[in-house]
């Protein structure tokens, strides 16, 4: 087991990334607590790996919201003592396809707050705890586009800024021995993409993204998943402030 007895807070982990990666997390050990805005979401997913012989918890988080992510730390550290690793997931496009001369001031913020904002206030909560037990392993969620996107503005940008703040992190963080990463999907088959363009546009967008990536096919969340858990177990511990793209070698 990878993670034995880690524990690790998945922020998202109701959607479909986070829910695969928080179950991956668990049957490699860890003591997952997940956090979502949505309640449904993470009691499915508890049940799901609790039902299998896991160990899981939940927490409820707006993580737009700086007193929620304070009070989600607060309860990882009152209950459990410590935290051993972070995975940021939370977050998606609320600005998709929208030409620039429509940017919304509103819309760009909520991608902002929920994408980066987020991601850099968990980071400093966490940032509290593992460096006084001098141990840590943070997973941030970019994107491909975080490279820039002509149909993604504001939440390429967002992306974009997770990286950075993940390189400033790691070079702040590396003498408390706490490793900090991101990930950057190509195109990820879940239900929320699926849902929202309708079975009809979802195959072809699928069939021809596919036709686009090298490795012939779009990307599934177990394919994020394994990075993550590479990034946040000890074999990935002299790797620091990058960026792994998942991306089935789309834009090389
Ligand atoms: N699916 C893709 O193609 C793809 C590609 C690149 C990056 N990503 C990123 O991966 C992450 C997961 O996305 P996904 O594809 O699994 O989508 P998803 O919508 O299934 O998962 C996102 C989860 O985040 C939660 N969430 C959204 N806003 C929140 C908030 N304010 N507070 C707390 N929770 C909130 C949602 O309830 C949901 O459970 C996101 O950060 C997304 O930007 C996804």
């Amino acid at each position: 087991m990878r993670l034995k007895d880690k524990i690790a807070l998945v922020t998202g982990a109701g959607g479909g990334i986070g829910s695969v990666t928080a179950k991956l997390f668990a049957q490699e050990g860890a003591m997952v607590i997940l956090s979502d805005i949505s309640e449904e979401g993470c009691k499915k997913v508890l049940k799901e790996i609790v039902g299998k012989g896991g160990k899981a918890d939940m927490v409820l988080a707006d993580v737009t919201k700086e007193q929620d992510i304070i009070n989600m730390f607060n309860f990882v550290k009152e209950k459990y003592k410590r935290l051993d690793i972070l995975a940021n997931i939370a977050g998606g496009d609320f600005e998709n396809n929208v030409g620039v001369t429509d940017i919304t001031y509103e819309r760009m913020s909520y991608n902002i707050d929920a994408n980066l904002k987020s991601c850099i206030l968990c980071c400093r909560e966490a940032a509290k705890i593992m460096t006084e037990q001098q141990y840590g392993k943070i997973v941030n969620m970019a994107s491909l586009v975080h490279r820039g996107s002509p149909m993604q503005f504001t939440y390429s940008a967002a992306k974009g800024g997770v990286f950075a703040i993940t390189r400033s992190l790691a070079m702040a963080l590396g003498m408390f021995n706490i490793n900090v990463n991101s990930i950057g999907p190509a195109l990820i088959e879940v239900d929320i993409i699926k849902n929202t363009l309708g079975p009809e546009m979802w195959e072809a967008l699928k069939e021809d993204t596919a036709s686009r990536y090298p490795l012939g096919r779009v990307g599934q969340p177990i394919d994020v998943a394994y990075c993550a858990l590479f990034l946040a177990s000890d074999e990935a511990s002299f790797i620091t402030g990058q960026l792994i793209e998942v991306s089935g070698g789309s834009r090389l």
